[in-house]
């Protein structure tokens, strides 16, 4: 049976880098992608990436911006909310938000759906598919930590992009593996990125 089809999307918080690296590693080992982009997101990448690439063509991620290989990734439009992960038919795989805005989570939490970032993810919550949040705020307020309460009562992971040192990092490379070792093993997708801790063999 193939495999599921996992939806990535990328809001405008700072952190653009963790979600290249789980495009990578998800492009490596042949996974299927479905990638939707935030306008915001685009400035983030501009920022923190490369402020010369075309990341979105007709209000679509470039796979060429992105390096992916289309065999592997379809892209689709923030605001096509008749793509097939607005139903919950077709998003059997779950999503990724990653990095997560402050302002997409508590969209979200709200339950407002306003795009299709936000209907994907909605979709998830009621149809109990896996739902991996990756916001990269800090300090935090108490209107986000409401908000990120309120989502994994309804079942909802956070999972703060928050790197461990433990595995003696050397390079930033490292540093964004650990966390797309914690978001892959969040949605039960097998890797062989790093060894688990305690797994000396
Ligand atoms: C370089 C840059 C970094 C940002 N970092 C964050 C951040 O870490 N967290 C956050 O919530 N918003 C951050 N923002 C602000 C969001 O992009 C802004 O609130 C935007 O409206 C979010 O839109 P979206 O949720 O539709 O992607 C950043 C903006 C820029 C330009």
């Amino acid at each position: 049976m193939a495999t599921s089809r996992l939806v990535i999307a990328l809001t405008g918080a700072s952190g653009a880098a963790y979600a290249l690296n789980l495009l990578q590693h998800l492009g490596r080992m042949r996974h299927p992608v479905d990638l939707l982009v935030s306008p915001s997101a685009v400035r983030v990448l501009e920022c923190e990436v490369d402020g010369e690439r075309d990341w979105v063509v007709d209000g679509c991620p470039s796979l060429k911006a992105f390096e992916l290989d289309d065999h592997d990734v379809r892209v689709f439009r923030r605001d096509d909310v008749a793509a097939p992960m607005a139903s919950g038919t077709a998003l059997k795989a779950g999503m990724v938000i990653c990095p997560c805005s402050m302002g997409t989570l508590g969209r979200i939490a709200g339950g407002m759906s306003t795009n299709l970032i936000e209907r994907a993810a909605d979709v998830c919550l009621k149809e109990r598919r896996p739902l991996v949040l990756v916001p990269r705020e800090t300090p935090l307020s108490l209107i986000h930590l409401e908000n990120m309460a309120r989502l994994v009562r309804a079942g909802a992971t956070v999972l703060p992009a928050s790197p461990g040192f433990y595995h003696r990092p050397a390079s930033v490379g490292d540093l964004l593996d650990h966390l797309v070792v914690k978001i892959l093993d969040a949605l039960g997708i097998p890797h062989d990125i790093l060894r688990p801790w305690g797994d000396d063999a």
